[in-house]
């Protein structure tokens, strides 16, 4: 098992790991695997938007530890287990709209204390702001026509200056019909024009189809 450039990711061969924060328990069906005394869980590109921007090797990505972090559209908690395993020493609050997936999360949750599941809808934020307060980190992957609009939203009242944005975007979740490049070009657009900076974009396939991961900062 190797150290990657980012703090906390491993690799061995093709591979990404975590640290399990959690020893002897999975959280998706993923491998798990003992060095010496280190039990690293695998972290699946085609489960996980991040494993898989990590795999494409995005050349301005900081994953350095924040000390607040604000996931919209935790789901299941797939990838906000492996934030978890990250960032043990930060608050991730996760914003989660299905009252279906939400029981799973808080599941995930009960297990690591850095973790904290609001069952809200990431379209109002103002519903969450005092609970949540300022953060240094904004990750977003809900799967919305309104992706842009609710990223800006969300970080206008919640995201410090400089601080730091991942938005995963679903192409198809904006229009079916448009060119893909299109719709990541009026997302962009829109996400400049609520005060944010577009560091880089980064395609997700082969491991995601029509999801554009898009690094920002505020
Ligand atoms: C693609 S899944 C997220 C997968 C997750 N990020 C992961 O990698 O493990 C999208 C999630 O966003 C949630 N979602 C969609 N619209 C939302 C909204 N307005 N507010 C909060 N969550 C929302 C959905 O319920 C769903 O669980």
């Amino acid at each position: 098992m190797e150290p990657t450039a980012w703090p906390g990711v491993f690799r061995l061969g093709r591979d990404l790991y975590t640290v399990n924060a959690t020893p002897g328990h999975r959280v998706y069906g993923e491998e798990l695997r003992l060095e010496r005394t280190t039990e690293y869980r695998r972290w699946d590109p085609f489960r996980s938007k991040l494993s898989a921007l990590l795999a494409k090797a995005p050349r301005q990505l900081d994953l350095g530890p924040p000390s607040r972090l604000l996931y919209l559209g935790g789901a299941h908690g797939t990838t906000v287990s492996h934030l978890a395993d990250l960032y043990p020493s930060a608050q991730l609050f996760v914003v989660e709209k299905s009252a279906s997936a939400f029981p799973t999360l808080l599941e995930v949750a009960r297990a690591r204390s850095n973790l904290l599941p609001i069952l809200a809808d990431a379209q109002l934020p103002e519903r969450y702001v005092a609970d949540v307060g300022p953060v240094d980190l904004l990750y977003q992957d809900v799967a919305q026509r309104t992706q842009a609009r609710i990223f800006v939203e969300n970080a206008s009242v919640l995201l410090k200056p400089g601080g730091r944005g991942l938005l995963m975007l679903k192409v198809r979740s904006v229009s079916q019909a448009a060119p893909a490049r299109r719709v990541l070009l009026d997302a962009c657009r829109e996400l400049e024009a609520g005060g944010l900076r577009v560091v880089e974009t980064v395609d997700l396939a082969p491991f995601a189809r029509d999801h554009h991961a898009v690094i920002l900062r505020a």
